[in-house]
């Protein structure tokens, strides 16, 4: 399984120590999540921020864009030598065109869905998509309870990827704790977000490398 811990359960207070840690963790990628007030009601931080991260942090960045207009920010979130770009479905108007830009910035192209938008949605465009990102919760919040239909949701996507023989990674974000995550893995999930289960844990370690063995 290929684990993302997400940035915004971190200590902020404090953020060199658990990118220390992550760093020095079994995980695969970091999982960072701007939010701009706008597409979903809060907003985390942005690329001032984050341009230090990624100076002190060497895993893979997954960076998920929760704002409209995403396609304003390549530039940006290429800068930060990322390797996955995540928009979101609802937010583009011309989604083929915005993954054929993030394409061109050099990055891997992520297409995110809100719970309510049917993987059916992608039917068009998953041969040319490298991740989908299929949010189990709300966006906008950590600590959420997971929604058990994204396991349908998730064994879908999983029948779309395999019948059009696609190279899309399938990714579950929201909710995701050893019980979700076990359900996930047998659902057919590829990658696993995890903020609270991670970060508040008591050996966030421990839990990075319970996600990995799934
Ligand atoms: C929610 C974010 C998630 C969030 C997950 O809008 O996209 O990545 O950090 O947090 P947990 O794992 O606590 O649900
Ligand atoms: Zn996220």
């Amino acid at each position: 399984m290929i684990v993302s811990p997400s940035l915004l359960s971190a200590n902020f207070a404090d953020l060199r120590q658990d990118l220390e840690m992550i760093d020095r963790s079994q995980c695969d990628w970091l999982h960072i999540d701007v939010m701009d007030g706008v597409f979903v009601p809060n907003i985390s931080f942005g690329f001032p921020v984050l341009k230090y991260v990624a100076e002190v942090c060497h895993k893979p960045l997954d960076v998920h864009l929760m704002i409209v207009q995403p396609e304003k920010f390549v530039r940006e979130v290429a800068a930060l030598g990322s390797k996955v770009m995540n928009v979101h479905y609802e937010a583009c108007t011309h989604l083929h065109r915005v993954v054929q830009t993030i394409h061109d910035a050099g990055m891997e192209a992520g297409v995110t869905l809100n719970p309510a938008t049917p993987v059916s949605v992608l039917e068009d465009i998953i041969d040319d998509v490298d991740l989908v990102l299929l949010m189990s919760v709300n966006p906008g919040f950590g600590g959420q309870k997971f929604i058990p239909n994204i396991l349908k949701k998730t064994r879908q996507l999983r029948r779309m990827v395999d019948e059009h023989g696609a190279h899309a990674v399938i990714e579950i974000d929201g909710g995701v704790n050893r019980t979700t995550g076990a359900q996930l893995a047998e659902a057919g999930a590829d990658a696993l977000v995890a903020g609270s289960a991670v970060f508040g844990a008591p050996d966030p370690e421990a839990e990075i490398a319970f996600l990995k063995n799934l």
